[in-house]
């Protein structure tokens, strides 16, 4: 079975001295937690701090973007090299850099490229609009976009997909578990059209509105194997609960 994984995306939030705080007291309350790959992913400035802050513990850290190329006339980008060393994962596609910063999904697949090419395990976001669910386009849309964004990409290690339906995103309206199962499935599916066995390692994450109260109905099911936290990951008792829990379902889910 795969490792869970639980990311927590800070999106513009924290300075950099609330950064590390929040990285030292999800450090303290997660001490204990074994079973779940826990990643938080601060803004850019204070990366170098958190990684500090949470090094000698099983925390990894994660940036929310990257740049697709290494070097260049790129004023206020972050290349895949400055990276490297710094953080082990990096949220790529998210809906928000998709809405206000016109990713495609060519651009995506550029960056995933990238970021494979220097050791950063991409978190790759894929997930429906709510005219598209109403247009009943939920499953082509996305599993067009995976594959595009998945272009070149031969082997999949180090990859995690997160199903995040742009409607849950940041209005606490949640999918439903049966909803978030449906999509994980579908993921998996295509995952294991495109890489066969090797599918079977990639963490399938949901993401849009998750906390402490419905963490339990996303990863009881069958093809979800942890979540991206925006919100709920800003406190570090929400956040550690939601991975408490996360272990919890999957040690009785590994003993079952
Ligand atoms: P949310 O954000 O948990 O605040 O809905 C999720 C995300 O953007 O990844």
């Amino acid at each position: 079975m795969v490792t869970p994984l639980v990311a927590g995306n800070w999106k513009m939030h924290t300075t950099l001295a609330e950064a590390v705080a929040l990285a030292r007291a999800i450090r303290r309350a997660l001490a204990r937690v074994q079973g779940v790959e826990v990643v938080l992913c601060p803004p850019f400035v204070s990366l170098a701090a958190v990684a500090r802050a949470v090094r000698g513990s099983a925390l990894r850290v994660g940036a929310q973007n990257m740049h697709h190329q290494e070097k260049g006339a790129f004023t206020g980008e972050i290349s895949p090299t400055m990276l490297s060393g710094l953080c082990q994962y990096v949220i790529l596609g998210h809906s928000e850099r998709r809405r206000h910063f016109g990713e495609t999904d060519d651009l995506v697949n550029r960056k995933v490229l990238k970021a494979v090419e220097h050791g950063l395990r991409p978190i790759l976001c894929v997930g429906e609009s709510l005219e598209e669910r109403q247009q009943g386009r939920a499953e082509g849309v996305v599993s067009q976009s995976l594959l595009a964004c998945l272009k070149g990409i031969g082997a999949p290690g180090g990859l995690a997909i997160a199903y995040e339906p742009v409607w849950a995103i940041g209005t606490g309206v949640p999918a439903t578990g049966e909803q978030a199962q449906l999509m994980a499935a579908l993921v998996r599916r295509v995952l294991a059209d495109r890489y066969g066995r090797e599918a079977a390692q990639i963490p399938v994450l949901y993401g849009g509105s998750v906390t402490p109260t419905n963490t339990q109905e996303f990863v009881v099911q069958p093809d979800i194997d942890g979540a991206l936290v925006g919100g709920a990951s800003l406190d570090a008792e929400s956040f550690a609960q939601i991975v408490r829990l996360t272990a919890q379902v999957r040690s009785r889910a590994g003993e079952g």
